[in-house]
């Protein structure tokens, strides 16, 4: 079953965590560091790169540390997402900057961002390799951070297109599960053609997570803050769509509203089919997501792959 053969690798991560991830002094700076990581996650993009090494045919304890490292990077960027999004809860507990302050949580954040290249010199390849796996690494970061720059800038204009919003996810969450299923490839030394499939995979399965995402965010309870897109005037697929066709939503922007009113809200986007629309969409680049995966010779690793894109488009958290 596809949830055993998550579970298990993600143990093999949780055990890599201890391992690489320890806590040091001073105490404070390292709880705050720990904390999400601690807190769980369902591990998707570190349990993505060991199914890309098995797929590959490789024995996937070589790149460990580089699954570890985009799982530290996906954590560190988690940190910040919350400050800039003044959100309260992850992972079913209070955020990191509510338990431990703002500016302990910057430094928990930067901390896990420099440990994840750190991580990234100690797979066990040539040098050469890692050279070009920390040059990607880098690109994805920057990449990162333009796209969280135009989600933030996006909640103060007034009309952003489908075209625009599609950008924005790929750079915010897109390019990171392409670091995830590309640098191992990278890391073991596979052709360019390869990679450049793997890397186009990560990018299409990111934009159907996130579109999910953002689907989840009104329609279940997932241990973040509920309907938080919208009190804070995130423009997702689903309220792109729902402006188009000249719904008004009471809560969009507001901060804060009463839980009735947000559930009034997404009636709204339910009855205007936005909801649908947007699952729709993200189901459409899982398929095209899978058709990259072709480039990886048959094996029960690929399988599983092809599995786990349909679960991003159907997960419930
Ligand atoms: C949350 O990612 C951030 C987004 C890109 C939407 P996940 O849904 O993978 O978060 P965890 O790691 O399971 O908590
Ligand atoms: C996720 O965007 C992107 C990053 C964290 C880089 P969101 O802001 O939608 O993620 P959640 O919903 O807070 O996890
Ligand atoms: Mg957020
Ligand atoms: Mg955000
Ligand atoms: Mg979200």
């Amino acid at each position: 079953m596809l949830k055993d053969e998550i579970e298990k690798r993600a143990e093999i991560i949780n055990r890599a965590i201890e391992r690489f991830l320890p806590e040091m002094e001073p105490e404070g700076l390292y709880s705050a560091a720990r904390h999400l990581i601690k807190a769980g996650g369902k591990r998707l993009r570190p349990v993505i790169s060991l199914l890309i090494a098995e797929a590959l045919g490789k024995d996937y304890k070589r790149i460990i540390p580089a699954a570890v490292s985009v799982e530290t990077v996906h954590n560190f960027t988690l940190v910040h997402d919350d400050i800039m999004d003044r959100d309260e809860m992850r992972r079913g507990v209070p955020t990191v900057h509510r338990v431990y302050g703002e500016a302990t949580a910057i430094l928990a954040g930067d901390t896990l961002f420099a440990e994840a290249f750190k991580l990234l010199t100690k797979c066990d390849t040539e040098p050469e390799n890692i050279v070009k796996a920390v040059e990607t690494l880098s690109n994805v970061c920057i990449k990162i951070c333009e796209g969280q720059y135009m989600d933030m800038s996006f909640e103060s204009r007034d009309v952003i297109s489908e075209e625009e919003y599609l950008e924005m996810v790929k750079l915010k969450t897109g390019v990171l599960i392409a670091a995830s299923s590309s640098l191992p490839a990278i890391l073991l030394g596979e052709d360019e053609d390869v990679v450049n499939s793997l890397w186009e995979y990560g990018i299409l399965s990111g934009i159907a997570f996130q579109i999910h995402d953002d689907v989840l965010d009104l329609t279940e309870n997932t241990g973040k803050d509920w309907g938080s897109d919208l009190l804070k005037g995130k423009k997702t697929l689903i309220v792109i769509k729902a402006f188009e066709d000249g719904v008004k939503l009471n809560t969009f922007g507001k901060q804060v509203a009463s839980e009735e009113e947000i559930r009034y809200d997404i009636e709204k986007l339910k009855k205007c089919g936005a909801i649908d629309y947007a699952v729709i969409r993200a189901r459409e680049y899982a398929e095209q997501a899978k058709e990259r995966l072709t480039i990886l010779p048959e094996s029960d690793a690929r399988e599983v792959l092809i599995e786990l894109t349909d679960y991003l488009v159907r997960r419930k958290k």
